[in-house]
């Protein structure tokens, strides 16, 4: 069967990998977290001073260290899915914290960031047979994939999912913080120069506040089986 570019973009914690990852291991496509590479230059940053104290982002700096970071990702053997790398090292739990959370979305506002890891996600999808997932790219990345969702659910529920989430893995975490940080990201996603967060024209929506994790499953594979046979 011939393999396309499936694009799932939308709001932070609403569930978008935990699709985008079941469904690639489902049909054996690759599954690519683009939010992780966001969240790994924003790491990068951190361990190398390159927030000032107002938490500004030293840009000089960090441009003329970009060619110095290297994002890959590899199966773990255990699970089958796939962990983050940041030049050579698993770098998989620490981009996950609040501290890489409360800082990437300005990381990803900054034009050179996007348009360095934009060109490596289009390298990764030119075989096709991809599961990408992310804010734009069913926009900017691969506008001509051949099937696009665009999740959403509403803050409160996303905030719920990701402390419970935390807790999960036995992580501190305050309800209020996540919910804020939530709504920041959502602002600053949706209003940001370069790439905001935007439903592509094509694209399918779905709101899963109220839908469980296999219910989106299901829905997803119908999306897919509909894309691949049309
Ligand atoms: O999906 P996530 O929460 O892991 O994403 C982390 C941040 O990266 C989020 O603030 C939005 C940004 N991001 C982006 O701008 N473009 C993408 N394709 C993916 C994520």
């Amino acid at each position: 069967m011939k393999k396309i570019i499936i694009a799932i973009d939308g709001f932070s914690s609403c569930g978008k990998s935990t699709m985008a990852k079941d469904l690639a291991k489902e049909i054996g496509y690759i599954y690519i977290d683009s939010g992780a590479m966001y969240r790994a230059v924003t790491l990068y940053c951190i361990e190398k001073g390159l927030f000032n104290a107002d938490n500004s982002i030293n840009t000089e700096e960090l441009k003329s260290l970009m060619d110095d970071i290297k994002i890959s990702f590899r199966l773990d053997p255990q699970t089958g899915r796939p962990r983050t790398f940041l030049n050579g090292n698993d770098v998989e739990e620490r981009i996950r914290t609040m501290e890489v959370s409360s800082r990437v979305s300005p990381v990803a506002t900054l034009d050179f960031v996007r348009k360095a890891l934009v060109k490596q996600q289009q390298e990764m999808g030119k075989e096709k047979g991809i599961v990408m997932d992310g804010r734009d790219i069913g926009t900017a990345v691969f506008p001509d994939a051949e099937l696009k969702i665009f999740v959403t659910a509403s803050a409160e529920i996303r905030a719920q999912r990701r402390y419970d989430e935390l807790k999960a893995k036995g992580l501190d975490a305050s309800f209020d913080e996540i919910l804020k940080n939530v709504q920041e990201r959502d602002h600053i996603d949706q209003t940001r120069a370069v790439s905001p967060l935007k439903k592509a024209d094509d694209a399918i929506e779905l709101d899963n506040s109220h839908m469980t994790i296999p219910e989106q499953k299901e829905w997803l594979i119908q999306q897919f089986n509909q894309a691949t046979h049309a």
